[in-house]
């Protein structure tokens, strides 16, 4: 394998954490050229000690003064979205991990996609809200697009070889004709609460929603698990990297969390991808591929495990799928207007704005009223997503008198 120079936008996070913890067991492999980072500069100023990066990139000039006094000479510091574009699309870093965490990630994503990138793709609101113009800039700028999120990378590793869409056919009804796959089948942990009675989710705190059985993640996805949009994000991210339609997808609840996906085949086959719950076999999957190295999980002990258990997801205790299968079908801007809802939703949950259920009501509301439009373009995608952000801080405003 030829040295990677990777760039991780948003090293500071889990994701990013994770990444480079595979990145360091393999320093004959991978070399770090950028690492960006927003709120936890301390964090970045001891990675760039560690990793001596090319570039590390901050929000804003204050967070970049304060972070050059703490970096090495070697790495230049820049800031602002147009830092992240820059580190995305340098012509001397050919890996790109996108870790940011919701709509802040689009922008330096579609750039590596446009400098035809390898991009490690975890940050699926990219995707979601902006599919067809994302796979666009891959197919237009040559890119590689592998999936970082688990269930997705456990699909891609048991589809058959040469299947279309990693690359980015983009939808097109369905993507499954002729290839001897008859469904994708979506695991869940089903989150925190989900045997909690459904009457007592009106008191949980955001500490509690935080609390995964399984994984350990940030907030904002810890809490999508917990409501289960997350798995309604990741239905429309199936979409949009496998070419399927939202009907030739499954989800079932597997609270144990070692079945990451499965492929169901027209003969009857069902394959599955297994492995204990650490980001770091998905990473070190798509940063070797199509090649294996090392990754640091535990072995998967089979006759250690308890039964594995499989159930269908509950709609009134989870309203969050519906919302998305519902904007994945219809697609345009829906999902653009679902994850922007639900970004403001989820922050106004752990600011302790609204209580839980409120989440789901809050999209609920805002993709009741909405009149959706195809997105020609990404100033398109920026106008949905301002559209469906104001009227969730309307909608939040209503119920945040109840906490
Ligand atoms: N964690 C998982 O196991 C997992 C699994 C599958 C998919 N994903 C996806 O991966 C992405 C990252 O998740 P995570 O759990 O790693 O989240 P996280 O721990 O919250 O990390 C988010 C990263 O994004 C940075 N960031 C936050 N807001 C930003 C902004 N406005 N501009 C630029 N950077 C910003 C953060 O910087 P600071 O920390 O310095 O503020 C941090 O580096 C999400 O899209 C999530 O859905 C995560």
């Amino acid at each position: 394998m030829a040295m990677q120079q990777i760039t991780i936008l948003g090293s500071t996070g889990s994701i990013g954490v994770s990444s480079l913890d595979v990145i360091a067991r393999h320093p004959d492999q991978f070399r770090v050229f950028a690492l960006t980072g927003h709120s936890r500069i301390e964090v970045l100023a001891e990675q760039c000690q560690r990793f001596v990066p090319a570039f590390a990139v901050v929000p804003n000039a204050e967070a970049a003064s304060q972070l050059s006094a703490l970096v090495p000479a070697q790495t230049r510091v820049l800031c602002g979205v147009e830092g992240l574009i820059e580190v995305a699309s340098h012509s001397d870093t050919d890996t790109v991990v996108a870790a940011i965490v919701g709509a802040a990630g689009l922008l330096p994503t579609i750039a590596a996609a446009e400098a035809g990138k390898k991009i490690l793709l975890a940050n699926k609101e990219a995707l979601v809200m902006a599919g067809a113009l994302f796979l666009d800039a891959v197919k237009r700028g040559g890119a590689t697009l592998l999936p970082l999120d688990s269930e997705h990378n456990a699909i891609f590793q048991c589809l058959p070889p040469g299947f279309t869409g990693v690359s980015g056919a983009g939808l097109s009804g369905s993507g499954l004709s002729g290839t001897g796959v008859s469904k994708l089948v979506l695991s869940a942990s089903g989150g925190p609460f989900r045997t909690t009675p459904i009457e007592q989710l009106m008191t949980v705190s955001p500490d509690q929603a935080c609390a995964h059985p399984n994984w350990s993640m940030g907030r904002k996805i810890s809490v999508d698990s917990a409501t289960m949009m997350n798995k309604g994000l990741e239905l429309i991210e199936a979409c949009w990297l496998f070419n399927v339609a939202a009907a030739d997808v499954e989800i079932v609840i597997h609270p144990q969390s070692i079945v990451h996906s499965l492929v169901e085949y027209v003969d009857g086959s069902v394959l599955a991808q297994l492995g204990n719950p650490d980001m770091r076999t998905p990473i070190a999957h798509a940063l070797a591929w199509p090649e294996r190295i090392a990754s640091g999980v535990a072995r998967l002990n089979l006759t250690e495990l308890a039964a594995l258990e499989f159930e269908p997801p509950d709609a009134v205790r989870f309203p969050a799928l519906t919302l998305a299968r519902q904007a994945g079908e219809s697609m345009g801007d829906a999902p653009t207007a679902l994850n922007a809802a639900n970004e403001v939703a989820v922050a106004a949950f752990l600011t302790e704005q609204i209580r839980f259920p409120r989440i789901a009501a809050v999209v609920a509301e805002v993709m009741a009223g909405w009149q959706g439009s195809e997105l020609a373009c990404l100033e398109a995608v920026q106008d949905s997503d301002s559209r469906a952000r104001r009227l969730a801080q309307a909608s939040v405003a209503g119920y945040q008198d109840e906490v």
